[in-house]
């Protein structure tokens, strides 16, 4: 028999030929039977009321068999949970009200794609429309404090005001990051289809749990009576975290019809019907001792959300514990403009929120002439600096020295301006990296069979990021089978429930559950082989017999083939397995259970904190006259616990290096101020990164070993990579040029 797979070895993706020859079927790709096809009518203003609608046009054309709109839906069901909770997003299905411009104010089905499109045309809105305010600096917004992302006060230990203006050294300075949209491959897409009072619902998802129940809460329907799947889901980055509003319409619209129902919204709808990352500005104030130890850190920052949320970015609880400092003072705000719901989007509260805390440090640094990894060494903290709680283990600085390493940090001259290639001005930053180590509730079932064929079933999903293949990989290495004796079933609400893949939880969350039924399975076959009369481990210990290569495997050479084992229990041994992460709320099972979330953050643990790190350098070049801006190389290390698999964690990191690099460089979702209006909806003028413009990217894995983050030692990976980047990449612009562009992104026209 082939060798079998191992926890931590590379491995291909086992749904790789599946994608590349278009066998995975995405949501939008379900075949249902004479669906009717749905197109979103969206608001033409940012603030009002429909005053009137006049679809009688619509309706006539020949096809067109429903158009939803409030008036004849009012009631019926009740507003997505999002606006007030996390995530979401707004929609007049309720009532009249245009929260901002984009939302969906009618929806109209017909026979085929093109019909539906034409009459959403013709239905004619009449808004009373009221002045809008865009967002920061515009009138009309009003600012309130905020707690942190996670819930709860942001840190603070001290008095920060006092050291701060005592101490020799300073920097006080603001930034601010822009609005971003995910702009994931695929749109946004639902297809409802009722079979009697059962609604099944494909729809890619983060979370067909989250899904599942939201639903039930807005159509009265038993959450029982919901299915909601979602196989692959082509690109999420947090954009497909939340139930937003369009998926009540179509189910809606698929019940009055008894007719399927499928939707794929436009590119530029996805800009405002889904969530995206909300603008933010800070001010850093970094006061430090002449030798360069923190005396104070102030940070306040303040995130753009919806009128009706109270969704915020806030990363203060990272950025006000990341280094040694007595004197911290952390305060968020939110901002309520008239835009839809902003929300999760790759690493929410450490991208914008680390952004100017790690380009103060650079400041720091060139403030006291002191290297700015030296500046982190001297600031280095073996626990969180405002509650005095270790982090259960931390290889910041091992990040930075490897990194520094392959980077080639040492021939590095500190003078901004001082290194060239021609007419090309080079410069190096670098900045720290964190992510919370965060793990979820979760249940799965295994089945093995006496043939050494395993089926594990959960309600995982399949972002790209390679759920399929690494959940193949502890299967068979905790089962002792060959990769292609496991099959893997995910993304199907009727599957065991396994929460939501955000917060870099998910990998952590079902390999941890898998894990722990395998075991399951291992005790059970033990068991029963010691407790037989006959055969090679009567009377032995339970607790030393193993699953290996295909066999029951006990000391001294013992074993025996799968088969018998698994014949001794009956024929085929299923185990279902349920993961209560230490640190998750005690009534974490019963929350997962009813579809909801229930998280062990690393940042909320009360026995300490619990933190992925890294390290990020990149190397730009700024043309002398022209002031374009190149960035043709990037090292990031990262010590995350433990990795299943390098070959899918090297393409996250990857993946966050580069949107790193973007989210500096290129990508702002551009507002018209006087209408709230975003007007780059496309990927003709959103700006993303091409082959061209990110060349070199080396990812450096720092091995680390962390026995308390959970059973498994995984951090998470699926966000750091990301995190500091935007940083490292101004840092470097200010080595190329001595110019300090604290307000991202960085385009020609700053640096003229
Ligand atoms: Mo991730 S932005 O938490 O889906």
């Amino acid at each position: 028999m082939a060798a079998q797979v191992r926890i931590g070895e590379p491995m291909p993706r086992v749904d790789g030929a599946a994608k590349v020859t278009g066998q995975a079927l995405f949501p939008a790709d379900e075949t249902v039977a004479g669906p009717a096809y749905a197109f979103l009518v969206t608001s033409a203003v940012a603030r009002g009321r429909v005053a009137r609608i006049d679809a009688a046009e619509a309706e006539a054309l020949p096809g067109v068999l429903l158009v939803l709109t409030h008036e004849n839906t009012r009631g019926e069901v009740k507003p997505p949970a999002g606006p007030g909770g996390q995530g979401g997003t707004t929609t007049t299905l309720e009532s009249d009200r245009v929260w901002h411009d984009g939302q969906i104010v009618a929806v109209v089905v017909a026979d085929s794609y093109e019909i539906a499109r034409d009459a959403a045309r013709r239905v004619k809105i009449g808004y009373a429309a009221e002045p809008a305010a865009a967002g920061f600096d515009s009138a009309g917004t009003t600012t309130e404090p905020a707690e942190s992302m996670e819930g709860g006060p942001t840190p603070k230990a001290g008095d920060a005001e006092a050291a701060f203006a005592a101490a020799p050294v300073k920097v006080d300075a603001r930034y601010s990051t822009p609005t971003q949209h995910h702009n994931a491959m695929e749109l946004f897409t639902t297809t409802c289809l009722w079979r009697g009072d059962e609604l099944v619902v494909y729809e890619p998802s983060q979370f067909v749990g989250g899904v599942q129940s939201g639903l039930a809460r807005q159509l009265g329907v038993p959450r029982e009576k919901i299915r909601v799947i979602s196989k692959f889901v082509g690109g999420g980055f947090g954009g497909k975290g939340g139930l937003t509003a369009r998926t009540a319409w179509i189910a809606l619209a698929a019940r009055r019809l008894r007719r399927p129902v499928k939707l794929a919204a436009t590119r530029d709808q996805g800009f405002t019907i889904a969530t995206y990352r909300a603008e933010t500005r800070h001010r850093i104030r970094l006061a430090a001792d002449r030798q360069g130890h923190l005396q104070a850190l102030i940070h306040q920052g303040d995130s753009v959300t919806s009128r009706p949320s109270k969704y915020n970015a806030n990363g203060l609880s990272t950025s006000g514990r990341l280094y040694a400092c007595p004197n911290v003072l952390t305060e968020g705000m939110i901002t309520h403009a008239d835009r839809n719901t902003p929300g999760f989007m790759r690493a929410p509260p450490e991208t914008p929120f680390l952004f100017p805390l790690e380009c103060a440090m650079d400041e720091l640094a060139a403030e006291l002439a002191i290297d700015p990894i030296e500046l982190r060494r001297i600031n280095d903290t073996r626990k969180d600096p405002t509650s005095g709680k270790p982090y259960t283990s931390r290889s910041l600085m091992r990040c930075f020295d490897e990194a520094a390493r392959a980077f080639g940090w040492s021939r590095r001259d500190p003078k901004p301006g001082a290194m060239r290639d021609g007419e090309w001005l080079i410069g190096w930053g670098c900045a720290s990296a964190a992510y919370s180590a965060n793990i979820g509730a979760g249940a799965c079932r295994v089945s093995l069979t006496p043939e050494g064929k395993a089926h594990v079933q959960i309600a995982a999903h399949e972002l790209g990021t390679g759920s399929y293949t690494i959940l193949t990989q502890v299967a068979a290495d905790r089962l002792g089978l060959r990769p292609q004796d496991v099959t893997v079933e995910i993304g199907d609400s009727a599957l065991p429930p396994a929460g939501i893949s955000a917060g870099s939880s998910h990998a952590s969350t079902i390999c941890n559950v898998l894990a722990k039924a395998c075991e399951e399975v291992r005790a059970r076959l033990a068991q029963a082989a010691v407790a037989a009369n006959r055969g090679p481990f009567s009377g032995q210990d339970p607790a030393h017999l193993t699953l290996s290569a295909g066999r029951l495997q006990g000391p001294a050479g013992r074993a025996e083939p799968l088969a018998e084992a698994v014949r001794r229990v009956g024929g085929v041994v299923e185990v279902h397995a349920e993961n209560l992460p230490k640190g998750a709320p005690p009534n974490g099972l019963e929350t997962l259970h009813k579809g909801g979330m229930a998280m062990s953050r690393g940042s909320g643990r009360p026995d300490g904190l619990a933190y992925a790190f890294g390290a990020q350098f990149v190397e730009v070049r700024v043309h002398e006259r022209t002031r374009e801006v190149r960035a043709p190389r990037a090292v990031g290390a990262f010590a995350a616990g433990r990795i299943i698999n390098p070959t899918t964690a090297r393409s996250q990191y990857m993946g966050g290096m580069i949107w790193g690099i973007s989210s500096a460089l290129h990508e702002a979702t551009e507002i018209d101020r006087r209408l709230g209006r975003y007007y780059n909806k496309d990927f003709a003028e959103y700006l993303i990164p091409v082959n061209a413009d990110v060349q070199q990217v080396d990812v450096i894995f720092v091995p680390e070993e962390d026995h308390e983050v959970n059973p498994l030692g995984m951090k998470g990976i699926g966000e750091i990579g990301i995190v500091g980047m935007n940083a490292a990449v101004a840092n470097a612009v200010w080595h190329a040029t001595g110019r300090r562009i604290r307000d991202l992104p960085i385009r020609i026209e700053k640096l003229l």
